[in-house]
């Protein structure tokens, strides 16, 4: 019998993502169950999508705790309330802490828009158009304590055209993402049903 993975998804943002991930768990594209929205911005698009989905969400400001282990340790006890096997982040723009990295050790995984280990941090995007490179793309890897530079899953390319603008590069990146990231997961979870990963 396969058991379904629950997992969280965090994001900071609009959740694009999230909901291409809540669509594929719905239409049995993806063999999960979206337990629980992690959110670091109470007035985040991604809220309401968790809301009209009727996914619980925990949101949350780091301002009102002292340090991130305190509220990393917060969403701890909501993984551990909402049952969540993996954490899966989704524009969520915050490095993960020790306290976090530890309680799901090789149970966290993030997507992000280039080639790694090309264009890590922040605006990707913006980074590949200013360098000019011909072919980016997504990557999705596991997390570890660095900024984008854990053990890379699984990588898409996609050509920069010659009348690219950011908005139409972000596009491109978004359509290949909301495809690419539930496929890529429904991958991971049935490995994981044979052998543990990592
Ligand atoms: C995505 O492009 C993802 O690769 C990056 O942040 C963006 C989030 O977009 N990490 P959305 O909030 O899912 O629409």
């Amino acid at each position: 019998m396969t058991t379904r993975t629950r997992i969280a998804i965090f994001a900071s943002g609009s959740g694009s993502n999230f909901q291409a991930i809540a669509d594929a768990c719905r239409a049995g594209e993806l063999d999960a169950t979206p337990a629980l929205l992690v959110c670091d911005r109470p007035g985040a698009y991604v809220v309401e999508r968790a809301t009209a989905a009727d996914i619980p969400y925990f949101a949350f400001s780091p301002k009102s705790y002292h340090n991130k282990e305190e509220f990393e340790t917060h969403i701890i006890q909501e993984l551990t309330r909402y049952e969540v096997d993996f954490i899966v982040l989704a524009g969520y723009m915050r490095l993960i802490g020790p306290t976090l990295l530890s309680a799901f050790k090789g149970r966290i995984v993030n997507i992000h828009p280039s080639l790694l280990p090309a264009f890590p941090g922040l605006d990707a995007v913006g980074q590949a158009l200013e360098y000019g490179v011909k072919l980016t793309g997504v990557t999705i890897h596991f997390v570890d304590e660095g900024m984008d530079t854990g053990p890379i899953i699984a990588q898409k390319a996609i050509e920069v055209g010659a009348f690219d603008t950011r908005e139409t590069l972000e596009k491109k990146i978004h359509e290949v993402e909301h495809l690419f990231y539930p496929k890529t997961l429904q991958q991971l979870f049935s490995v994981k049903g044979e052998a543990a990963i990592r």
